[in-house]
């Protein structure tokens, strides 16, 4: 079987973009067209499109297609309308960090065109290639993080860090797809993730399509199955990383580090350089997304808290460095000093271009 009959969360359309509908799956698998700016804000926003390198993806699509139907007879008048509808996008989710990097490559992929239309041409080969190389970086986490493991470990995870959130492979369960193609037994222990459920909503769902053998456990089940299961480590992905390698995720995230340092087994973030904000110095200057009350008094849209209780709906929380044991990149696995190993990473990667 084809591992990768997984859908894609993101496909240029030209006149469009069109995503698969995260919000219905597992029990519908829709595509939507999105053919205006507002529509991919709204996609980002509502999380029908969700998981931070999709999110990017989708927003540089979303740019370039704006930015192919302005009427400006400037360069300086392109740029002035691509920096508002930049913001806009910047604006539909705080948390992260993807997003704007995204819409950053873009804006600095159009900068020196010489007119209009090479920039609208810029634009779009630039989105082109976020998701191309978003697919190759995704490939390389997963052969870093499968070195990590050995046949038979059962292993934990949380939100969705897949296929759908990214180009393809994800980043947190690419290994479990890597380790499938080679014939490599691993067991994936995947949290519900409450409020929305991307666990047990996407996480089962994708793994499932692709043969991976897979548990699903409700949030409150992490430390009973960690000593029932045997579990060898717990892999995460990352919404943004701090310089200091203090790494936001999915909520419930930290709580799973914490778990891990009590029953002394390694705690992983698996995440591409496009995650990590060498301009967030630490943890705490992370925006943390709070989210609608609904989403934590209904249950698949039925009420399952009284009306009028007070509700705190944090998305996201900040891991501490301290509790991570490696960040795995495509550029390799780095462990210890975050604070300088994360910045050479992109040394390395200048270098790298420069040769
Ligand atoms: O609110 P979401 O579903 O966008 O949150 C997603 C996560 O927290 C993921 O773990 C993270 O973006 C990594 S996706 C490769």
């Amino acid at each position: 079987m084809d591992t990768f009959a997984i859908p894609r969360s993101v496909e240029w359309r030209e006149t469009h973009i069109t995503i698969l509908n995260q919000q219905k799956l597992p029990l519908a698998t829709e595509y939507i067209d999105l053919h205006t700016l507002e529509d991919v804000y709204d996609a980002i926003a509502s999380l029908k499109v969700r998981g931070a390198p999709a999110i990017g993806i989708t927003a540089a699509y979303g740019l370039a297609l704006a930015a192919s139907h302005y009427k400006a007879e400037t360069v300086h008048e392109f740029h002035s309308r691509l920096k508002q509808d930049r913001d806009y996008l910047a604006s539909a989710r705080p948390t992260a960090v993807n997003l704007v990097w995204a819409l950053d490559r873009l804006t600095a992929a159009a900068k020196d065109a010489a007119s209009v239309n090479e920039a609208k041409t810029a634009l779009i080969h630039e989105a082109i290639r976020i998701q191309i190389e978003d697919e190759d970086v995704c490939r390389r986490i997963g052969e870093h993080a499968l070195s990590l493991f050995r046949p038979g470990d059962r292993v934990m995870t949380i939100c969705n860090a897949g296929s759908i959130a990214t180009a393809r492979y994800g980043t947190a369960l690419a290994p479990f797809y890597l380790a499938k193609e080679k014939g490599i037994e691993l067991s994936v222990y995947a949290l519900e993730t409450r409020p929305v459920l991307q666990g047990a909503r996407l996480t089962a769902w994708e793994l499932m399509q692709a043969g991976v053998d897979v548990t699903l456990i409700t949030d409150n089940m992490a430390a009973q199955t960690i000593k029932a299961k045997g579990i060898r480590a717990i892999i995460v992905g990352a919404d943004r990383i701090a310089q200091n390698g203090d790494t936001a995720n999915k909520i419930g995230t930290f709580g799973l580090a914490l778990l891990a340092k009590s029953f002394g087994i390694p705690f992983y973030v698996a995440a591409p350089l496009s995650t990590i904000d060498l301009a967030t110095k630490t943890g705490a200057d992370i925006p943390i997304e709070e989210r609608h009350p609904d989403e934590v008094t209904h249950l698949a849209g039925v009420r399952v808290a009284p009306e009028g209780v007070n509700v705190y709906n944090p998305a996201f929380d900040v891991t501490p460095n301290e509790l991570i044991t490696a960040i795995i990149t495509e550029k390799g696995i780095v462990r210890g000093s975050y604070s300088a190993a994360l910045p050479a990473l992109f040394a390395k990667e200048e270098q790298h271009e420069t040769i």
